[in-house]
């Protein structure tokens, strides 16, 4: 653990309980966590229930939650209609390993919120969500590359885990990254079949997309990149690859794990008027259960199909999940109602605008990309709006003010400056008001650091 800064000061102060579970977990849990994301210094507060906007800790601190269970809750937590659907649905029967009845009435949904899956299959994580197209899309071309976006971050499998984060002596210019594996334990031939490109630079990302397309199978995106923190298309970027990518024959994978009935009921397909060949969904998709799914043209998830030419493997136990499918249903009910989005974009913006005005008001220098209730923000004096451009923030800046305001009781989303974070359907005008008067002192204090 390294030395404390004084702005953990308080969290540290507030957080014993947190601490003594931590010292235990650290000997049974690689870094003391379920997944390496949830780590953080100087060690990770540990949950014990959650309501609407709030996570309350082990030591009974009650926590403005903004990372939302990293995206899943646009309800805040345990939404009462979710609580009972899921409820209603054990009492039913929590796995028939067949067809439940409801998986369906929950397609129905979907498909009136993504018209452009017109074949879904279900599975239980955004990992496989992205992995299971991808080997669609191979079968359907018979080809073996795939591209995705420099920074990028799809799932855990081998071809997701690259080029995440690219060590400074390994970048090369745009147009010739190679594929460099996210950590160890990864198939160098894996690299060799996955193309760099860069998000938000269409010269670049046509130029290597068309200089691979003999062997691209797929194009997966981020339609809002949230690999590096939040990054959202410009310039038409998305039209420009529909285009390109249906004139190459190269499949376009939208990844909305994150961006699914977040940014539109319809996701960012539906904000951007752009109709991927396949989707990817999770997160929000199960309401706070374990729900994923993907679908797209009924030519390419045809390839499914079992038939004498042997075509794509996909199962799973728990794929489609009763509890799970109940859950993300009534999520999508309640999402459904006219006028929903319009009000999250509000709460959004409240936040998102507000950190603007007060770190300006405080003259620290911020950039903060957000679309409605996700963003980012970079300590910079510069334009964020591709990967490369967020690579000299101020990251010390970034940890001051997340962990002041932890230690204030604001957890400002996924504890890491590459990241971002959310607000939700239910958090309230107060909420934000207090939110933004700590991040208000917590940027009084970094002026204050830099003068
Ligand atoms: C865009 C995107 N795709 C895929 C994933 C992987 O999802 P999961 O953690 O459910 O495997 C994530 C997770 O954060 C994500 O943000």
């Amino acid at each position: 653990m390294a030395a404390m800064a004084s702005c953990e000061k308080e969290y540290v102060s507030r957080t014993r309980r947190s601490k003594a579970h931590f010292m235990k977990a650290k000997k049974v849990l690689p870094a003391g966590v379920e997944s390496n994301v949830r780590f953080f210094e100087p060690y990770p507060f540990v949950a014990k229930r959650a309501k609407g906007p709030y996570i309350y800790d082990l030591d009974g601190n009650k926590i403005i939650d903004f990372a939302l269970g990293y995206g899943p809750m646009m309800l805040g937590h345990n939404h009462p209609r979710v609580v009972k659907a899921a409820h209603a649905q054990v009492d039913k029967g929590t796995m028939f390993g067949v067809s439940p009845d409801i998986a369906l009435k929950y397609i129905e949904v979907l498909q009136k919120a993504m018209p452009s899956m017109e074949m879904v299959r279900f599975a239980n994580s955004g990992t496989e969500a992205t992995m299971h197209p991808l080997r669609v899309a191979r079968s359907y071309t018979g080809k073996d590359k795939i591209a995705k976006a420099e920074g990028s971050y799809h799932g855990g499998h081998d071809y997701a885990l690259q080029g995440v984060d690219i060590p400074e002596d390994m970048l090369k210019d745009k147009a010739n990254q190679p594929s460099v594996p996210f950590g160890t334990g990864i198939p160098k031939a894996i690299s060799d079949l996955v193309v760099m490109y860069p998000f938000n630079d269409w010269g670049v990302t046509e130029e290597v997309i068309t200089r691979n397309a003999d062997d691209l199978a797929a194009v997966i995106i981020e339609p809002v990149q949230a690999g590096g923190g939040c990054f959202i298309p410009r310039d038409n970027y998305l039209k420009k690859l529909r285009k390109l990518t249906k004139e190459l024959g190269v499949v376009l994978i939208f990844d909305e794990v994150l961006t699914g009935f977040r940014v539109a009921l319809g996701g960012a397909q539906e904000k951007f008027g752009v109709k991927p060949d396949l989707t990817s969904i999770a997160k929000i998709a199960g309401g706070g259960y374990q729900l994923a799914a993907f679908g797209g043209k009924k030519s390419i998830m045809s390839e499914i199909i079992p038939d004498d030419e042997g075509n794509v493997y996909h199962g799973g136990t728990y794929n489609g999940h009763p509890v799970s499918v109940a859950a993300g249903l009534e999520t999508l009910k309640i999402l459904s109602r006219p006028g929903t989005y319009a009000k999250i974009d509000r709460i959004g913006d409240s936040l998102f605008d507000g950190l603007r005005d007060v770190s300006e008001d405080r003259g620290v220098d911020t950039w903060i990309e957000s679309i409605g209730s996700m963003g980012q923000m970079y300590f910079t004096d510069k334009e964020v709006v591709m990967w490369r451009d967020a690579f000299d923030v101020d990251r010390d800046a970034w940890h001051e003010w997340f962990m002041y305001s932890l230690g204030k009781g604001v957890l400002f989303g996924v504890p890491h400056a590459d990241e971002h974070f959310f607000t939700s359907l239910v958090h309230s005008k107060d909420d934000i008001r207090e939110s933004l008067e700590i991040s208000d002192v917590a940027f009084g204090k970094i002026a204050r650091q830099r003068a």
